[in-house]
């Protein structure tokens, strides 16, 4: 969707839209609009549309009214934005081609009125890419939104909410992708593209690489398919020279049947996203490369495929991590941990961060807990903790934390190796998040957020439609603005 600020809008456009707040007066409006929205109950809460026609000046008119709430409300910016996709949710498919916005209302900053536009674009993007035969009704036919009234400082916002908007993007494509075209050397190649010419700096580590350096868990679980593993690093070097750089470590299991522990066949097809983990780390480090934050990151993603084969690794097998420590597979499906422990102990001895944040669709379990409302958190320091719950609250990324301890670490000692990758049924999100534990250096602030339960909804939600959401790529742009710049 394309969104053009512009001083007069196009003559024959025939929608307008404005946001407008719980309790506002609607009487500059047309009366039977005024009057119709009144009679429709609309009160302009957040979220709530309103769509009327009115012969205004001889020609029909379609006027739009989105609810944004409180003008005080905590919440605010969140519903401004949802206020903007609702917006789209409403006429995405409608048959109009063209939306005018009038952002000269509800006393908009122009954050906010950017934030409108943010939800706008969020809450368009779909992927069509392999549907040719779409009914025509069906298809998108809102392609361009002509923006006036905007508020001094709007343009600059948008700038910025642009950059993520397309970080967003990013992820929900890498996620949306099948497993057939999305697989360890596809994934670096979309990041090679997408950040060419940026100034971030990319480094892939190819099989024989990774063999020398020992990292026999994550190799341990790319045994059994054809697809050759990567290791991929993105850095961004936009802080000071001498500032340890945020870390972000990402589970990129491109298809995961389980292995030889095979995966039952129903809902294994959601597995195709099970790298969004490493989707998160890439859409968020595009987001805050494309903003130039000032700020150095890196982002580094355990790429792999889990099949069952000849070659796979079985059940009981001992594997060495880079790390030294070995490893009894128990299970051939809790293969996120191994992927990660190895990328997250070369992470630290590469790049020595600041803290260290893993994103890993990691366990089944963390949806039984959570359900599809928060992502969940565990972490070896408070402060750390903090900042990554208040990110996810102002960008609407939702994060629980839960407890860690010697007691659940106990869980997963083995009686013939130094771990076990699986613990006893209870609390197994909570030993998944132990085991990655065992690899983190004493005093590094460390978070890992199991983010199962919110890369993939089936059903639409306020900023996105049904499939994948993007979660996870502004908390990071959000988490780097809050504590790095
Ligand atoms: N990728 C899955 C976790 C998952 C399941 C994510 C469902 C999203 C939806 C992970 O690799 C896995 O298979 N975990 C196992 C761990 C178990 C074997 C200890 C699980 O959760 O069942
Ligand atoms: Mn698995
Ligand atoms: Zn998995």
């Amino acid at each position: 969707m394309q969104i053009h600020f512009v001083d007069t809008p196009p003559a024959n456009v025939r929608l307008t839209a404005r946001i407008v707040n719980q309790g506002d007066s609607l009487t500059d409006l047309d009366a039977a609009i005024a009057d119709g929205a009144k009679a429709a109950r609309f009160k302009g809460r957040a979220g709530q549309v309103f769509d009327g026609f009115a012969m205004v000046d001889g020609t029909l008119s379609r006027i739009a009214l989105s609810g944004a709430g409180e003008s005080a409300d905590d919440n605010r910016q969140l519903n401004v934005e949802r206020a903007g996709a609702a917006l789209t949710a409403k006429f995405l498919t409608s048959g109009e081609t063209d939306m005018v916005i009038d952002l000269g209302h509800a006393n908009l900053s122009g954050k906010e009125a950017a934030a409108a536009l943010l939800g706008l674009r969020l809450r368009s993007w779909r992927y069509d890419t392999y549907r040719t035969k779409l009914a025509k009704e069906k298809r998108p036919s809102l392609t361009k939104v002509h923006v006036i009234g905007a508020p001094s400082g709007t343009e600059t916002a948008w700038e910025e909410a642009s950059a993520i908007a397309k970080g967003v993007e990013f992820t929900r494509t890498l996620v949306a992708e099948p497993a057939n075209i999305l697989y360890p050397i596809s994934f670096v190649e979309r990041c090679e593209k997408a950040f060419a010419g940026t100034g971030a700096e990319i480094t892939v580590l190819g099989i024989e690489e990774m063999e020398k350096l020992g990292m026999g868990a994550l190799l341990g679980v790319g045994m059994g398919s054809e697809q050759p593993s990567r290791m991929l690093a993105i850095r961004w070097n936009g802080g000071n020279p001498g500032d340890k750089p945020t870390v972000f470590v990402g589970k990129g299991v491109t298809f995961d049947t389980g292995g030889i522990s095979l995966k039952p066949p129903p809902g294994m097809e959601d597995m195709k996203w099970d790298m969004g983990g490493a989707g998160a780390v890439a859409g968020g480090m595009l987001a805050l490369v494309s903003r130039k934050a000032k700020a150095n990151v890196v982002a580094v993603m355990g790429l792999v495929e889990n099949m069952p084969d000849g070659k796979a690794q079985r059940p009981g097998d001992v594997v060495t991590t880079m790390s030294g420590q070995t490893v009894e597979v128990l299970n051939t499906d809790a293969e996120g941990r191994l992927v990660l422990c190895d990328a997250l102990h070369w992470a630290q001895e590469e790049y020595d961060p600041a803290r260290i944040i893993d994103l890993a669709t990691l366990t089944g379990a963390m949806i039984i807990a959570l359900g599809h409302e928060h992502g969940g958190l565990f972490s070896n320091n408070d402060a750390l903790s903090e900042q990554l719950l208040g990110a996810g609250k102002t960008v609407g990324d939702k994060l629980w934390r839960l407890p860690i301890g010697p007691a659940y670490d106990k869980l997963i000692d083995s009686p013939i190796a130094d771990i076990k990758n699986v613990g006893p049924r209870p609390a197994g999100s909570i030993t998944a998040a132990q085991f990655l534990h065992r690899f983190i250096r004493k005093d590094t602030p460390w978070a890992h957020l199991d983010i199962a339960g919110m890369v993939w909804s089936d059903k639409p939600g306020h900023t996105w439609d049904k499939g994948a959401t993007g979660y996870g790529a502004r908390l990071i742009d959000q988490l780097v603005k809050d504590v790095a710049e």
